[in-house]
């Protein structure tokens, strides 16, 4: 029997839920070359939601993809080839047509040809190196569109992981190239999103930032309880199994409706149950959760200092008013300066995060753990 729910890769298929509005406006965009940029704390769903839109347009003859994740490239040098890669992999599927196209666009570029041992198996893999290591930015910053042009069809270009680009040696820099180029783009549109939410905020809505009003920002929610219980049932009901509602909600109740962890706890509990899920069942699968995390969750509490612990407590313990003389005093946090200096290193860390002044933990389990178990 397959296992029902997924977590730690991209949600597709049966898999996917919700999202309706969300997914709308975004292929509304998609067709009207609007830039989008898509936010949201880690492990809420971008990737799916992007991969799933992106699906839906596969299939229409006047565009071209390419979705392109960035968590990799430390570098702007390394930004560029992986871009140009990406750019001209989603272009040409055949490799004469690929090794022209280097030859004609890019000619700061070598194509490099390479045999890799998968198993018993080799792969032929075709890609591109910087000659010399030196690289022309302008020319790969414009191929999107230079194709676009030259096949009259439409580009989307989908960037994930887009916070990485703030640890670029001379970052502002980087993004003044990419948008001046990306301004003249009549025939692309370009989906920018990652998580860490404060900084893509300053790079996207600060005044002072290149990127400024480039275009709709979505911030992307969890997902509601209500529809996790839909879901949660009908996936157990569609492999014989049963859970009742008020289980299942039990279940998006735990992690707080995360839809990484809803998907994680949903699958130990589908894995402990014979036919009826019940709530026992939950507890103890939400306890075997937490268990297996502890370790990844003291390493993360080993690199902290005994005060960022502290702060963290209070916000897990409800703690609203962290500058008052109470909150301060209770938990040890120092000075009102000082608090401020936590706040900031936390969230420098992608520990918190802050909306509308209300803090909270990312990690719904690392807040439980912190909480009860620390
Ligand atoms: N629409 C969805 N329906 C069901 N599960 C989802 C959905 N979106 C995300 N998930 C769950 O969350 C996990 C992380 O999703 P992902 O798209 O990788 O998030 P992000 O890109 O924001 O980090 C997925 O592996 C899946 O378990
Ligand atoms: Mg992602």
């Amino acid at each position: 029997m397959e296992i029902p729910f997924v977590y730690g890769k991209i949600a597709e298929g049966q898999d996917f839920t919700d999202r309706e509005d969300d997914g709308k406006k975004l292929l509304d965009n998609f067709h009207g070359l609007v830039n989008t940029v898509i936010i949201s704390p880690r492990r809420w769903g971008k990737t799916s939601l992007v991969n799933r839109v992106l699906g839906k347009i596969r299939d229409e003859k006047d565009y071209l993809l390419c979705k392109i994740d960035i968590f990799n490239c430390r570098t702007e040098a390394q930004f560029f080839q992986s871009y140009a890669n990406a750019i001209l992999s989603a272009s040409y599927t055949k490799i004469d047509e690929f090794l022209h196209a280097v030859k004609k666009y890019l000619s700061s570029f070598g194509p490099k040809i390479s045999l890799s041992d998968i198993g018993a198996q080799f792969e032929l893999g075709v890609g591109i190196d910087f000659r010399d290591n030196t690289y022309s930015y302008d020319e790969i910053l414009d191929l999107p569109q230079k194709i676009a042009e030259e096949r009259g069809v439409k580009f989307i270009v989908c960037i994930d992981e887009f916070q990485n680009v703030s640890s670029y040696h001379d970052s502002i820099g980087f993004q003044r190239k990419l948008r001046s180029h990306w301004q003249n783009h009549s025939q692309v549109g370009y989906c920018i999103f990652g998580s860490k939410r404060h900084m893509l905020l300053d790079i996207f809505s600060n005044y002072q930032m290149p990127f400024y009003k480039f275009g709709d920002i979505m911030f992307l929610d969890k997902i509601s309880k209500e529809n996790w219980i839909k879901y949660i049932t009908n996936r157990f009901l569609s492999t014989g199994k049963i859970i009742a509602d008020t289980t299942a909600g039990k279940i998006a109740d735990y992690v707080d409706c995360h839809p990484y962890y809803v998907q994680q706890l949903a699958q130990i509990s589908w894995l402990r149950t014979e036919k009826v899920c019940d709530d026992k069942i939950v507890d103890d699968a939400f306890s075997s959760l937490v268990s297996q995390l502890s370790l990844l969750f003291s390493n993360i509490a080993d690199s902290l200092t005994a005060r960022q612990i502290q702060f963290l407590r209070a916000i897990a313990n409800g703690e609203t008013m962290f500058s008052s003389a109470t909150v301060i005093k209770n938990y040890d946090l120092g000075t009102s300066a000082n608090v401020k200096n936590l706040k900031k290193a936390l969230q420098d860390k992608d520990l918190i995060d802050i909306w509308a002044k209300e803090i909270t933990i990312q990690d719904p389990l690392f807040a439980f753990w912190i909480k009860n178990v620390y």
